[in-house]
């Protein structure tokens, strides 16, 4: 039956209404998958056992955070109330702007950056300010300094960022967090295991810290949806008020233990994503593309006007990518997720296909 709306149908929120929207293009993804910076292989061989050996009768109950909250806190050096799972980083980006952000209030970013963090401020009754990075996309620390005023509440920082793979100092983070003690600095290391620089050591230390961490990257958990957030008790506290008690699946959390437990396997993804990360950078070297340097598991490529027909070109070669041409001041570029050694060959084999049809047709003008 067709939706029936009338004159007195029930209207949303004004700002609901305002909101940006964001439709992840996640149709047809089976071909190689370089394109949401997710584990482009599998989660640890002990997380799958685990999955596979759920008790009968473990779905019916409720899950149980605290627990695993405090097995997270010891494994990140802090305290178990100074850290909440969520349902991913988004759950988290989420509660935390809930939390913080009213009428009146700003929240400060560098852009380009993760689309979430400007959806989710739009939900609020705050503004964002977006501070434009200049064409190297290196953190464009001064003039996010010049932008704190009384009102910045939040400054929200990718730490490496999404989609450049530019990464902030540990002592550019403390002067943000020194020159703004009323806001939350929020750190999303999301991406940290390929960086292997951190501040959630200084988590309880700063006030205004607040550091996200994710298992959908490295981890290769995307689609069980867990992530971390640690900040101080009194921040924490808050935040608990907001989320739901039940956010974090029982299927979840029933694998955090064997997820810690297997360092053997994330090391060796990290160490294979970085390895390929370099050769991937050398192979667009060698094909004159430009790109961005990089600490994440991806790269950011200038393919210029044609980054439609490129991304077409790609998909038609059986690899996925994302065209990030409508982020801000990305215009003709594509960003790349770096996988394994041997699937980056596979991707570096495609991309030069792709450019040499796309300049083939450029010459044929
Ligand atoms: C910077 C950044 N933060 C958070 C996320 C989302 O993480 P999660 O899957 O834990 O929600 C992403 C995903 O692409 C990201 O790029």
């Amino acid at each position: 039956m067709p939706d029936v709306v009338t004159a007195l149908s029930p209207a949303p929120r004004a700002r609901v209404q305002a909101m940006k929207e964001y439709y992840p293009p996640l149709g047809s993804r089976d071909a190689l998958r370089l394109d949401f910076n997710e584990n482009t292989l599998d989660c640890s061989p002990k997380v799958r056992e685990v999955l596979a050996n759920v008790a009968a009768g473990a779905l019916t109950r409720y899950p149980e955070r605290e627990p695993m909250e405090a097995l997270a806190a010891a494994r990140l050096g802090l305290a178990a109330d100074q850290v909440v799972l969520t349902n991913g980083v988004d759950e988290a980006i989420h509660v935390l702007f809930e939390t913080f952000l009213e009428a009146g209030d700003e929240l400060l970013l560098p852009v380009p950056t993760y689309a979430m963090y400007e959806v989710y401020a739009s939900a609020t009754e705050a503004s964002a300010v977006a501070v434009q990075a200049a064409d190297d996309l290196r953190l464009p620390f001064e003039r996010l300094i010049a932008e704190i005023t009384p009102r910045t509440k939040i400054i929200a920082i990718a730490n490496p960022n999404s989609p450049s793979g530019t990464v902030a100092t540990r002592a550019q983070l403390l002067e943000l967090a020194r020159r703004a003690p009323q806001a939350v600095l929020f750190v999303d290391e999301a991406y940290f295991h390929f960086h292997g620089e951190t501040v959630i050591d200084l988590v309880g230390a700063l006030p205004n810290l607040v550091v996200a961490r994710t298992f959908s990257k490295a981890y290769g958990l995307a689609g069980l949806r867990i992530g971390v957030l640690a900040g101080p008790v009194e921040l924490m506290r808050w935040m608990r008020r907001v989320l739901s008690p039940y956010s974090v699946n029982s299927l979840a959390l029933v694998c955090l233990p064997a997820v810690f437990e297997d360092e053997a396997y994330l090391d060796w993804y990290v160490n294979e994503v970085i390895a390929a990360r370099t050769e991937f950078e050398a192979a667009l070297d060698a094909a004159g593309v430009r790109r961005w340097p990089s600490r994440g598991n991806f790269v950011l490529l200038e393919i210029g006007a044609r980054h439609a027909e490129f991304v077409r070109l790609m998909r038609a070669a059986g690899v996925l990518v994302r065209d990030r041409s409508s982020d801000p001041g990305c215009d003709g570029r594509v960003r790349i997720t770096i996988g394994t050694r041997e699937q980056m060959k596979q991707a570096a084999v495609a991309l030069n296909q792709a450019l040499a049809a796309l300049r083939g047709q450029k010459e044929m003008r």
